[in-house]
């Protein structure tokens, strides 16, 4: 009602949502983005988990054949679909969790950079909306390029007097599945077996896996270590090269949001000890956003722990990327204030 009467004033509409939540129980995920690639096998992946109550499909494409799809699987959620600029303030309202997985992919040869003139409106948009629909919710942004995509988001909130720094997240889970994934293939293990912190952000050499804290141990020379970490650093070209013009990494993604947006569920469920690397605003290094391990609450960040050990080859690689990771940050902080 309140949304549709003129000239309400932010706080009456903040009050107003807050009530009408309140009388609501239960866990909304709202998917931004999930007609898309990613946001379709990640809407399959919420839909599975009994921790959400009600899953909200949005796209700026028509998602009613999706909902309708996934409405059928005989878990206890509901989904609900919406879709186009219209609707975008119903499917956030009362949500808990906002994932965002809208905007384009790369193509061979692109760098995530190049993505910014694309996304960079779409991350506003959602930004500005959640700031009206559900400002207290915790927001996952998975668009590219991650590294700039959050500080836009941060600096659109500002704008809306909604910021608030625990609950903005740049997913970064991918890398820490990647390294994983990679490390137990080298060491013939179960990938779940293996706990690796991947620092920094999310491009090229800002992506920075800590093999000096793998657990297991890794008993790898200087030349084995750079070729890993080269491998967790370009794997998402790896992927971009082999779809040859039909996207980025999708099926990955949705499986390493799933499990991220799982770890938020529990966290807010009150569940202790819930840590998971992401990109966060940060004052552990130069960089104002940084990737680091963070134990996460009913309210989003709880700590933002310390930065674990590096050996000297992996303090010259983060000193090697702050220039980089700064220069992507000051690109939308800029690009919102003009
Ligand atoms: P896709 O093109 O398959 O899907 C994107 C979806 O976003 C489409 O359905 C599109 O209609 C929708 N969309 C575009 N603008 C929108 C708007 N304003 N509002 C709502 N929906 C909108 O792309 P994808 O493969 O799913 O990738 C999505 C994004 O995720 C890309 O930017 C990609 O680079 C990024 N990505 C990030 C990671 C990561 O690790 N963080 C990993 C993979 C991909
Ligand atoms: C990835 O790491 O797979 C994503 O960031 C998509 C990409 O463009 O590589």
């Amino acid at each position: 009602l309140m949304r549709h009467v003129s000239a309400v004033s932010p706080l009456s509409q903040l009050k107003w949502n807050l009530w009408n939540c309140g009388i609501r129980r239960g866990v909304k995920v709202a998917v931004i983005g999930a007609a898309g690639g990613i946001g379709q096998p990640l809407s399959l992946m919420l839909k599975l988990n009994p921790l959400v109550t009600e899953l909200s499909l949005y796209d700026k494409v028509d998602t009613k054949g999706i909902a309708a799809d996934l409405s059928h699987i005989c878990t206890s959620s509901t989904v609900r679909s919406y879709f186009g600029k219209k609707q975008l303030i119903g499917a956030l309202e009362c949500a808990s969790i906002v994932v965002v997985p809208a905007g384009m992919p790369r193509k061979p040869g692109m760098d995530r950079s190049e993505l910014l003139d694309a996304n960079a409106s779409v991350a506003s948009i959602v930004a500005k909306a959640v700031s009206n629909a559900c400002p207290t919710a915790l927001l996952a942004f998975i668009t590219n390029p991650v590294n700039t995509i959050v500080p836009i988001v941060a600096e659109v909130l500002k704008q809306e007097d909604a910021y608030d720094p625990k609950r903005l997240f740049g997913v970064t889970t991918l890398d820490v599945v990647r390294a994983k994934t990679f490390i137990a293939e080298l060491l013939g293990i179960d990938p779940q077996a293996v706990s690796i912190p991947v620092i920094g952000g999310h491009a090229g050499k800002t992506i920075l896996p800590l093999l000096s804290q793998c657990d297991p141990k890794l008993e790898l020379d200087s030349a084995e270590k750079a070729k890993l970490v080269s491998r967790i650093q370009d794997a998402g070209t790896e992927v971009v090269k082999a779809k040859a013009g039909k996207g980025s990494a999708t099926l990955s993604m949705a499986y390493a949001a799933a499990h991220f947006v799982n770890s938020l569920l529990r966290a807010i469920n009150h569940e202790e000890n819930i840590i998971e690397c992401a990109y966060v605003q940060s004052d552990l290094s130069e960089a104002e956003f940084f990737a680091s391990p963070v134990l996460l609450g009913p309210e989003g960040i709880e700590k933002n722990l310390d930065l674990p050990e590096m050996d000297e080859e992996e303090e010259q690689r983060l000193e090697d990327m702050i220039g980089q990771l700064n220069k992507e940050i000051e690109d939308g902080v800029k690009l919102v204030a003009c």
